[in-house]
């Protein structure tokens, strides 16, 4: 089984990215993760569709070959970050005349981490508002939702999970059921 996860922050010590990187720790025997971000791609644009480009069709196979999408997304002023609309935006869109978008009906999980008191809700709820219109199968329960990470973050940047640490096994344990159905 693959888990594609998709961080929704560029910056090089994201503590999403972190999170990412620990959630792949923890998996089963058998399920492997990749971590991607959308920092390679253009900025959406019509006249760019077709032929798209390289960086599209790679992360587009990416989606196709994965069991379920993984979102690990910031809060960005109470919404999720531009750079991953753009890569929804892009992933949205018809492959070709006969091939439809490829999110349709993927598993998806959404988690986030932040340092205020949301914790990523208010920009995970506004994610899955999206993924819904796509037509993903979003597992809406359990949700992780980090607030305060600086709490769990030591001095040299590192995420060094203490109190969400069960509940990533548990949305862990989750997700892989609930790709397996
Ligand atoms: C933020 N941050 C933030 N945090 C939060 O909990 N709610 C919010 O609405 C916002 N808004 C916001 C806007 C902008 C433009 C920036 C740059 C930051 C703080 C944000 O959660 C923090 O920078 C995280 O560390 C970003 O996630 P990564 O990059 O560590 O994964």
């Amino acid at each position: 089984m693959k888990i594609l996860a998709v961080v929704g922050s560029l910056r090089a010590g994201s503590f999403n990215r972190q999170l990412a990187s620990e959630a792949a720790k923890m998996l089963p025997q058998g399920v492997i993760m990749e971590i991607v971000d959308g920092g390679n791609l253009p900025l959406f644009n019509e006249d760019l569709e077709y032929p798209p480009p390289e960086a599209v069709t790679r992360l587009r196979e990416k989606v196709k070959s994965a069991d379920g999408i993984w979102f690990f997304t910031p809060e960005y002023n109470h919404f999720f970050p531009g750079n991953l609309k753009n890569m929804i935006d892009w992933l949205s869109r018809p492959v070709s005349p006969t091939e439809g978008q490829v999110l349709q009906g993927k598993p998806a999980a959404i988690s986030g981490a932040s340092p205020g008191i949301s914790g990523t809700g208010i920009a995970q709820d506004h994610l899955r508002v999206i993924l819904s219109y796509l037509d993903m199968k979003i597992m809406n329960q359990p949700r992780l939702i980090i607030p305060n990470v600086l709490n769990q973050v030591d001095a040299g940047g590192k995420l060094v999970l203490k109190e969400s640490l069960p509940y990533l096994q548990k949305i862990v344990n989750s997700f892989v059921s609930f790709i397996i159905g």
